[in-house]
This record gives C-alpha cells, structure tokens and sequence, in this order.
C-alpha cells in the first residue's frame, strides 16, 4: 500500500490480539510501530514478533487511562522515534454481563479503557498532526457500538461513543488533512473473545455467537489489520468520518 514507508505508527493495546497483527501489518509495509499496552511482557512479544519479520518497533509500557502517563509516553516515543503520523485507537476490554448484573465500579473501569484511553491518546497526539497539517487515525470500535451487544450495555455505549468521537473529530480536522475512521469488527478470535467462556453460560454465548455469523466462523485478527492498514495508507486519503463493519456478514449496514 502507498504511503507507509518510514511512518511512525502507534497503535494502543499493541501488545493483544487485533494489536499485534495490526502492528505486524504496518511494520511489513514499512513503518515504525510503537506498541502502547500496560503489559510490558506481551508488548514486547509484539516487538520481538514485528523484528523477527524484519520490521521496525518499540514497546511503550504505560496505563492509557491516566492522562499523565500517555502524555509523558508520548513525550519520550517521539522524542526517540519521530512525529507520530498514524494513531490506532485499538485498546479495549470488556465483561459480558447483563446491564442490571453491573456495577457503578465496574462502569468506571469500562469507559476509562474504553473511552478516557482514547481521549488521552487523542489529545495529546492530534496537537502535532495539526502542526504538520498530515495524520491517520483508525478508532477500532466495534459492531456493538452500531447495533447494541447484549450482555455489554457500558461497552456498547463506549463503542458508539467512539465512533461519533471520530466523526466530530474527522469534521473538525479535515482541513487540517487529517483522516479519522472506525473500524467495527465482530466477534474476533483474541484474548478478549475466549474471555467470554469465563462468564456465567459464556460456552453457549459463544458458541449462539459464532453461528450468528454468516460465514460461520469467528474473524481472525489479521481480517482486521488489512482494513486499518489501508486506511492509514495514501489509498485511502479521501475517507474520512466513516465506519466499517469487519464482521463475516454479522452486520449489513446500507
Ligand atoms: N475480539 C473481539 O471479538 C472484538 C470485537 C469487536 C471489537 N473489538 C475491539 O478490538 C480492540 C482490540 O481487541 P482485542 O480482542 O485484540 O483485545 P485483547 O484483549 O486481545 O487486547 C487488548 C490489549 O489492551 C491492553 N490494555 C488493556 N487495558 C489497558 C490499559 N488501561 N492501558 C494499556 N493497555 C491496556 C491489554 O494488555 C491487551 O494487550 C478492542 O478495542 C476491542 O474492544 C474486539
């Protein structure tokens, strides 16, 4: 894909399972991945996966839902990497439990990763995207933020949040030649994914989900990475404020 050579790309929760292939399939068309995760051991996984197939990375331990912490991330990246050009917005977690099952703690937790994360990232890294009037953005959202997940009411409203996040933010930096998209998979094999068997009936959930599917499989990151990759790309400069659904067919949106 045209465009990537030698950009600096950062994609939050790096270290899991969309994470990696999406670092991975950056680092292939040439650019320089920083693998933002709390968790220092699989974010280096991550690093050591991307230079053995003899890309470029650097793994950045930090919490992404404490302000002070991304920006202080961000600071030292840069300063050795490079002015950052593509932002992934990948991070996320979930519980999948009934609304009324929840709890005001657990709804903290929830919309810290799944919203304040991306707000952190986002404002501290557009600021420079303005400066040099170029930038990429992907919020990978999800279908749930488009037609409701039952058994994940906080996550769903965080998805939809980001989603209109990305569209607010593709108007007010379009002159500014900055894209900003959402990429919304359905269910897709990752840690995240399995850690629905851990809940209550979580072995039938999954399985209703999997035959849910049109295509009757679940995603496999790599069905994910190819469509964030592209619109990182110079292929895709003329998209923006839009939301694309990577699902088997789970979803159709007109
Ligand atoms: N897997 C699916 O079925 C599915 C479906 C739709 C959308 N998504 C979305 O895709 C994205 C990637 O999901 P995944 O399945 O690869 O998840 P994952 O659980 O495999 O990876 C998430 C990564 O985020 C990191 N992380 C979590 N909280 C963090 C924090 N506070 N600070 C820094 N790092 C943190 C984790 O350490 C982990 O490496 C998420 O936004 C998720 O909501 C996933």
């Amino acid at each position: 894909m045209r465009g990537l050579l030698d950009e600096v790309a950062i994609v939050t929760g790096g270290g899991g399972g969309m994470g990696r292939a999406i670092g991975l399939r950056f680092a292939a068309e040439g650019a320089v991945v920083g693998v933002f995760d709390r968790d220092a051991g699989t974010a280096d996984a991550t690093v050591r996966e991307i230079e053995k197939a003899g890309g470029a990375a650097h793994a950045v331990e930090v919490d992404l839902t404490d302000y002070a912490a991304v920006s202080a991330a961000v600071t030292a990246f840069e300063e050795e990497v490079g002015p950052t050009s593509v932002l992934v917005n990948n991070v996320g977690w979930d519980r999948f439990l009934p609304f009324l099952e929840t709890t005001p703690e657990l709804w903290d937790q929830l919309v810290g990763v799944n919203l304040f994360a991306h707000l952190n990232v986002l404002h501290r890294v557009l600021p420079g995207m303005k400066e040099r009037k170029r930038g990429k953005v992907v919020m990978l959202a999800s279908d749930a933020g488009r037609v409701g997940g039952s058994r994940e009411a906080v996550y769903s409203a965080c998805k939809g949040a980001m989603i209109a996040l990305g569209k607010a933010l593709a108007r007010e930096h379009a002159r500014e030649g900055i894209c900003v998209n959402s990429v919304c998979p359905g269910p897709t094999h990752t840690p995240l994914l399995e850690s629905v068997k851990d809940e209550p009936n979580g072995e039938q959930l999954y399985e209703a989900l999997r035959r849910a599917i049109p295509f009757r499989r679940f995603g496999d990151p790599a069905d994910i990475a190819g469509i964030v990759v592209f619109l990182c790309s110079d292929e895709a400069s003329y998209i923006t404020g839009q939301s694309i659904s990577v699902s088997g067919g789970l979803t159709m949106h007109g």
